[in-house]
């Protein structure tokens, strides 16, 4: 019965919660304010390296019904123009002065022209010092590639595998151009011999997922004893992916014991680095770095988007107008939006949630004012919700504030949704006549199989 009531009161802080994140986000990434970086406009380049330089690889063979991130359905003549366009902007950023620490290639997939990444990263290797380089890949490139080729330049490969269960992989789309869930596992395996530090991205909350079959799934993931485990919740986003990740969701209450099973399925051999990062507690220790972890972060390449100091950054959505831009040496960040405070504070406040503590001091030193002052209401929410308890000046979470954070970032993947499908129709600022004619034609051919750009 106490289980009952403590269940339905966490139901009940989470579904509030949901209805807040979706306004706040709606008001906070709005990008109705959104300033268009016209010609050679150059913006300030700041002193100190940004943390990470993150690079976006927009191609797919064919697309998972769930996702939502900035990809279309691969054409190589295209996509070899592209990764053209996208070492011209990586060479022009270094030249204007920008350093980084490490580099984050994301995806679509990354790997789908495994020559062009290598020439890539090569290239970055030879006019950065940076220290790191992240990868996403799917899990058929460890059969159909050469993923030795990658060795001393791929430091990290997070793998997208979500599921072991070939009904949900072929709910997902996924079991038709990935495999079965026996066979992912073969090429996973493959790509730990092969990569110093490999992730497996696994999710939960689609429909026909239950704590016990999100258990077995994990079972099967920490038989490969990768690095580190990343357990998405499936977010079905704000605007329009709602309706196409909607179909595949569970009821938001069944999240909870989901999660609770993660937790279990996962505690003797990793580490709840945040609610949905965990990291092997055995053998040499992981060096942890998300690409979300709240630092800075300058974006290349078509749909990236990147944030420092108080501004964030959008890359053209519109793969021709990428290409044309870096052709006429334009920048490819074609829009910029200031962020307002409450919108970095509340990022700060979820990266809390995320680790566990509500440091008061860090936090007052971080911006000058105490969490009640800076949250008067999330705090009295989070401790009416018992997602709290008090230590000294501090707050660490209990499971349900572990819960709440994760739902927080959810409401962050959303937050990157709504993010995109507005930069899908800001205007294009290259296009004249005879280039939008010209971009039409490399427009037309990476349409999807619906005939849209996703
Ligand atoms: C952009 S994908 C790139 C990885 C690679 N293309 C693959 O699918 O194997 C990165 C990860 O995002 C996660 N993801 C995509 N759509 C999601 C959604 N709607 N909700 C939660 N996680 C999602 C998946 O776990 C996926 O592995
Ligand atoms: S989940 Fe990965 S493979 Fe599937 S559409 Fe998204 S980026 Fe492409």
């Amino acid at each position: 019965m106490k289980n009952y009531l403590s269940n339905s009161r966490l139901n009940l802080a989470t579904n509030s919660l949901d209805w807040v994140m979706g306004h706040t986000i709606k008001q906070s990434l709005s990008l109705k304010d959104a300033v268009p970086l016209d010609g050679i406009q150059q913006l300030a380049v700041p002193e100190k390296p940004i943390e990470t330089l993150y690079i976006h690889i927009p191609f797919c063979h064919t697309l998972c019904r769930f996702c939502s991130f900035h990809k279309i359905k691969f054409n190589e003549g295209v996509a070899k123009t592209y990764f053209k366009a996208l070492r011209q902007e990586i060479r022009t950023v270094i030249a204007q002065g920008y350093r980084f620490n490490r580099v984050y290639i994301g995806g679509g997939t990354t790997t789908i022209l495994e020559d062009e990444l290598i020439k890539t990263i090569e290239l970055i290797k030879s006019i950065t010092t940076i220290r790191e380089v992240s990868c996403e890949s799917d899990p058929i490139y460890f059969k159909e590639g050469n993923p030795h080729l990658l060795k001393g330049l791929v430091d990290r490969m997070s793998i997208g595998v979500q599921s072991f269960d070939d009904k949900i992989l072929k709910a997902s789309g996924r079991f038709e151009k990935f495999g079965s869930g026996l066979q992912q596992a073969e090429y996973v395996s493959r790509a730990i011999e092969v990569i110093p530090t490999v992730n497996l991205d696994m999710m939960y909350g689609f429909k026909m997922q239950t704590p016990e079959t999100v258990a077995n799934d994990l079972a099967q993931t920490i038989r490969l004893s990768p690095d580190q485990i990343t357990t998405y919740p499936l977010t079905v986003g704000i605007g329009q992916n709602r309706k196409k990740a909607g179909c595949l969701a569970g009821q938001p209450e069944e999240l909870w014991p989901q999660f609770l099973a993660v937790k279990e399925a996962l505690a003797e051999r990793y580490i709840m680095e945040f609610p949905w990062t965990f990291s092997r507690n055995f053998g040499q220790p992981v060096e942890n770095k998300y690409v979300l972890d709240g630092e800075d972060c300058f974006g290349v390449g078509s749909g990236a988007f990147g944030r420092f100091g108080e501004q964030f950054r959008i890359s053209s959505f519109d793969i021709p107008d990428y290409i044309e831009r870096i052709q006429s040496n334009q920048t490819g960040t074609s829009y910029t939006k200031p962020l307002d405070n409450k919108a970095l504070l509340q990022h700060h406040l979820m990266m809390m949630m995320g680790h566990g503590l509500l440091d008061n001091a860090q936090f007052k030193a971080h911006t000058g004012k105490t969490l009640w002052q800076a949250f008067p209401l999330e705090m009295s929410y989070l401790i009416s919700a018992g997602a709290l308890n008090k230590q000294g000046s501090n707050y660490v979470t209990t499971p349900a504030g572990q819960f709440i954070g994760l739902k927080m970032f959810s409401g962050f993947l959303a937050g990157m949704d709504f993010l995109r499908e507005q930069a899908r129709e800001l205007p294009l600022s290259m296009k004249s006549d005879s280039e939008a004619s010209a971009n039409n034609s490399i427009a037309n051919e990476t349409k999807t199989d619906s005939g849209i750009i996703v």
